[in-house]
């Protein structure tokens, strides 16, 4: 086999078999086909396409490349949600204490942020002397003894996604509909779960701008999931503007807390509330061994009332505070988040203008945000945990030049001018509300 005829079959658009995707990933992770030549088999699946039996292929051999974790001994069902990327974003933070007090495993491996998105790991890592980077060991006990556990990509899992990815991120091929699907599912089966939730953004924060690639996503990658032995379903949700009301890593995680305690806002309750019912039901039909249906309205209306139950009663929080402690972070940040350090400087955005928002650009409240320091612009920039944006508005609501639209938080001053004409950049006004839109977009 030749990585050159290979590469001229994918770009003629035929179908490769498993063995000469097999011949592929295993030449290229030992050395042997370069960099080159993976590029150009890259850009050719990037026009070409995959079919669903390539795709299924390529995520099984991405997530052969490493270990797969093996939560065998834990009998409780193990569910794990992934999102595709949006800004303000906090849910997963919020869902897997909810999930744990519920008796469903989560065994969480998260990304960090970058460009306008934000990621989970960053805003863990705002709370002092919190670790991501624990031992499999260390994170298997914490999923025994709490119920959950979030950690950062470890080597040993799909070492080929990391590379592949990286190279992509340098070729322009990262927005391929198969190549995502199986970068985010050969992590995500890797994980030992028996059921996965995702969240599938669509809109002008998300990777998918519009809902047909959104669906193509969607299915690809439950179609990846449930061949392979994991009960998968995705939902479809808004990323138009940003999620909540804050952006920025310290920021999420003091609204995450407040969630936590009972005080959301209702986008993001509606998104945290149906994503928990369906891992509950997921986790339902994993240890009844049953099929996923779609779920009757008032099926959902019950998991979603249990999930309230269980913020309202404190053990949601509870289980967050054991997972910080676990997760050697300071647990007093749970009950006085004044710990989670804060911006030494703030400044009111303000519209010159009055009437109703009728858009707020979430790639661009994310670019803000990133600007203030808050995410990175390359892989290997830090972030400034304290930095972000608070939304005093969002969509829909009344503004005049009286009232601030969004307060910045921020250490450095020198690109504030900037990141003050991107955000507004984003944002519309017009005398006439703008028509309300669901955040839960598809099942
Ligand atoms: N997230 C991933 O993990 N992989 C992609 O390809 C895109 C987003």
């Amino acid at each position: 086999m030749r990585a050159y005829d290979i590469i001229k079959k994918k770009r003629d658009g035929a179908e490769l078999s498993k063995e000469e995707l097999s011949f592929l990933i295993t030449e290229y992770l030992s050395g042997k086909i370069p960099d080159y030549q993976m590029s150009a088999f890259l850009m050719a699946v990037y026009f070409s396409g995959m079919t669903d039996a390539e795709t299924i292929a390529l995520t099984g051999l991405m997530l052969s490349s490493g270990s797969r974790l093996d939560f065998s001994d834990i009998s409780a069902p193990k569910v794990d949600k992934h999102s595709t990327g949006g800004v303000g974003d906090k849910t997963s933070i919020i869902l897997a204490p909810l999930m744990a007090a519920m008796n469903i495993k989560v065994p969480m491996i998260a990304g960090r942020g970058l460009g306008h998105t934000g990621g989970t790991i960053d805003k863990l890592e705002s709370i002092p002397g919190f670790r991501t980077d624990l031992s499999i060991k260390e994170f298997k006990g914490n999923i025994k003894d709490i119920g959950f556990s979030i950690i950062s990509q470890t080597d040993e899992i799909a070492p080929a996604d990391k590379k592949l990815y990286s190279l992509r991120d340098v070729t322009a091929t990262v927005e391929s509909i198969p190549l995502i699907a199986a970068s985010i599912m050969s992590k995500k089966l890797a994980e030992g779960i028996g059921g996965l939730v995702l969240d599938v953004k669509v809109g002008k924060g998300a990777f998918m701008k519009n809902i047909n690639d959104a669906r193509k996503l969607a299915r690809t990658m439950v179609n990846i999931g449930n061949s392979m032995g994991v009960k998968t379903i995705a939902i479809i949700t808004d990323m138009n503007q940003p999620l909540g009301q804050t952006v920025g890593n310290g920021l999420e995680i003091k609204e995450c807390i407040s969630a936590l305690r009972g005080k959301m806002p209702d986008d993001l309750k509606e998104v945290v509330l149906t994503l928990g019912a369906w891992m509950a039901y997921v986790a339902d039909c994993v240890t009844e061994e049953a099929g996923i249906a779609k779920l009757p309205e008032h099926v959902l209306i019950k998991y979603k009332s249990e999930l309230m139950d269980l913020i309202e009663k404190g053990d949601a929080f509870k289980k967050f505070v054991e997972f910080v402690d676990a997760q050697h972070g300071n647990p007093e940040a749970a009950f006085k988040p004044d710990i989670i350090p804060s911006a030494s400087k703030v400044k009111e955005i303000r519209i010159p203008a009055k009437g109703y928002i009728r858009e707020m650009d979430a790639e661009k409240a994310g670019m803000a945000a990133m600007l203030l320091g808050a995410g990175r612009q390359h892989k290997e920039d830090r972030v400034d945990h304290s930095a972000g944006i608070v939304l005093n508005k969002k969509t829909g609501d009344y503004i005049t030049p009286d009232e601030p639209v969004a307060i910045f938080h921020y250490n450095d001053e020198t690109k504030i001018k900037e990141a003050e004409e991107v955000f507004l950049s984003g944002i519309r006004t017009g005398e006439i509300p703008p028509d309300r839109k669901q955040i839960i977009i598809d099942v």
